[in-house]
C-alpha cells in the first residue's frame, strides 16, 4: 500500500509535466554531455523530491507552471550532488547502474555535475523564480559544507552524535527542507508558511538520511547502490556512534582501530557490524528516526486537511518504511 507507486498516483499527470520540463532542461548541444544526460534520464531514481514539491504546492495552494520549475530545480541539483558524491565517495553504482564516474571517470563526472547545477540555476533565473533560487542555493551551500565536514570527520574519526546530526542536517535535510519550501513558495505563500514547510522538510530529511544509514547496514532489499560502504569509507553513522558511546575504553580503541586501519577488511568490518547490531545501536537509531518523523507529522497537522496533506503524511511513512 505504502509504495512509491501509490504515492505517485494522485500527482501522476503533474509528474509527467515535471518530467518534460526536466528533460528539456538537461538538453545539450555538446555530444558527450548529451550522451551522459540521456544516460541520467534513463535511470530516474525515486523522484521523491519533485513529488514532495508537488504535494507541498497542493497543500498551500494550486500547482502551477512555477511548481514544475521548482520540482525540476531541486531534482537537477539533487542529481548534480549525487554525481559529485559518487566521485567523492569513489562509488561505482547508482540507481542500480554504473555511476557516471564509473563509466566516464572523475573529470567528466565533475563537469557533468556542474552542468546539471548550472542548468538548475539558469532555469530559475530565466523565469524570475528568485525566492525559489535563494531557498535552493542556500541548501546547496549547506550540502557542500555537510559533505566536507563528513570528510573531515572521516579523517579524524572524532565524530559524536551532535556532529553526526549536524552533518546529515546539512548534506541531506537541507535539500529536502527546500523541497517543502519551494513547493509552498511556488503558490505565493506567506513567509511564515514557507518557513514552517521548511521545518517539516528538515525533520523529514533527518529521518530520510538516518534511514539511508540504516539501509547501509543491510536493513533493506537490493537498494541499487552498494551497502556496507559507510564503514569502508570511514563514515561513522549513528548505529556505530551508539556502540562506541556504550563501550569501555579498550573496546572503543578496538572499534576505532578497525575503522581507521582495517576498513577494507571485510571480515573485521562484518564483525564490527555484528557488534553494532548486538549493542542495540539499530534500535536506538530507529528511535531517533521516529522522533524526527513525529516532529514532521506534528507540524504537518497544523495545516488544514486535504489530499496533499494526506499524501505528505504517506511520504513521511514511506521514508521510514522504505526498503531502498
Ligand atoms: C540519495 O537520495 C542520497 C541521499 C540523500 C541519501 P535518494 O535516495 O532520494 O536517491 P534517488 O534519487 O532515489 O536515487
Ligand atoms: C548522500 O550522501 C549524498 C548527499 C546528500 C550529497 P551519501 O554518500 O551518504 O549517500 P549515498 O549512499 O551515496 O546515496
Ligand atoms: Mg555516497
Ligand atoms: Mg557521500
Amino acid at each position: 500500500m505504502n509504495s512509491l507507486k501509490y504515492i505517485k498516483k494522485p500527482v501522476s499527470v503533474h509528474l509527467t509535466e515535471f518530467n518534460k520540463v526536466f528533460r528539456s532542461a538537461v538538453k545539450s548541444n555538446t555530444a558527450l554531455l548529451d550522451i551522459i544526460m540521456q544516460y541520467i534520464l534513463k535511470s530516474k531514481g525515486k523522484q521523491i523530491r519533485p513529488i514532495i514539491v508537488l504535494y507541498s504546492a497542493g497543500l498551500t495552494g494550486e500547482i502551477n507552471p512555477s511548481t514544475y520549475r521548482a520540482a525540476t530545480l531541486v531534482e537537477l541539483l539533487h542529481t548534480a550532488t549525487l554525481v559529485h558524491d559518487d566521485v567523492v565517495d569513489e562509488s561505482y553504482q547508482r540507481r542500480g547502474r554504473f555511476s557516471i564516474n564509473a563509466i566516464w571517470r572523475n573529470k567528466i563526472a565533475v563537469l557533468a555535475g556542474d552542468f546539471l547545477l548550472s542548468r538548475g540555476m539558469l532555469l530559475a533565473v530565466e523565469n524570475g523564480d528568485h525566492q525559489m533560487l535563494e531557498i535552493v542555493s542556500r541548501a546547496v551551500k549547506e550540502m557542500s559544507e555537510g559533505e566536507l565536514l563528513q570528510i573531515e570527520k572521516a579523517r579524524k574519526l572524532d565524530i559524536d552524535e551532535a556532529v553526526y546530526f549536524d552533518i546529515i542536517r546539512r548534506k541531506t535535510a537541507s535539500l529536502l527542507a527546500s523541497c517543502f519550501a519551494v513547493g509552498a513558495a511556488s503558490t505565493d505563500s506567506d513567509d511564515e508558511v514557507v518557513t514552517k514547510m521548511h521545518k517539516i522538510g528538515e525533520n523529514l530529511g533527518m529521518a530520510f538520511q538516518i534511514k539511508d544509514d540504516l539501509l547501509d547496514f543491510g536493513a533493506g532489499d537490493n537498494i541499487g547502490k552498494p551497502t556496507g560502504i559507510d564503514i569502508k569509507e570511514k563514515k561513522m553513522t549513528l548505529p556505530l556512534i551508539y556502540l562506541i558511546n556504550h563501550s569501555n575504553k579498550k573496546e572503543k580503541r578496538e572499534y576505532i582501530n578497525i575503522v581507521k586501519n582495517h576498513s577494507e577488511d571485510k571480515q573485521k568490518v562484518n564483525w564490527l557490524v555484528d557488534r553494532v547490531k548486538q549493542s542495540g545501536g539499530m534500535e536506538y537509531t530507529i528511535k531517533k528516526m521516529t522522533e524526527f518523523e513525529e516532529e514532521a507529522l506534528a507540524l504537518l497537522n497544523t495545516f488544514r486537511k486535504n489530499e496533499s496533506r494526506t499524501m505528505l503524511k504517506e511520504i513521511i511513512r514511506f521514508t521510514i518504511d522504505r526498503k531502498k
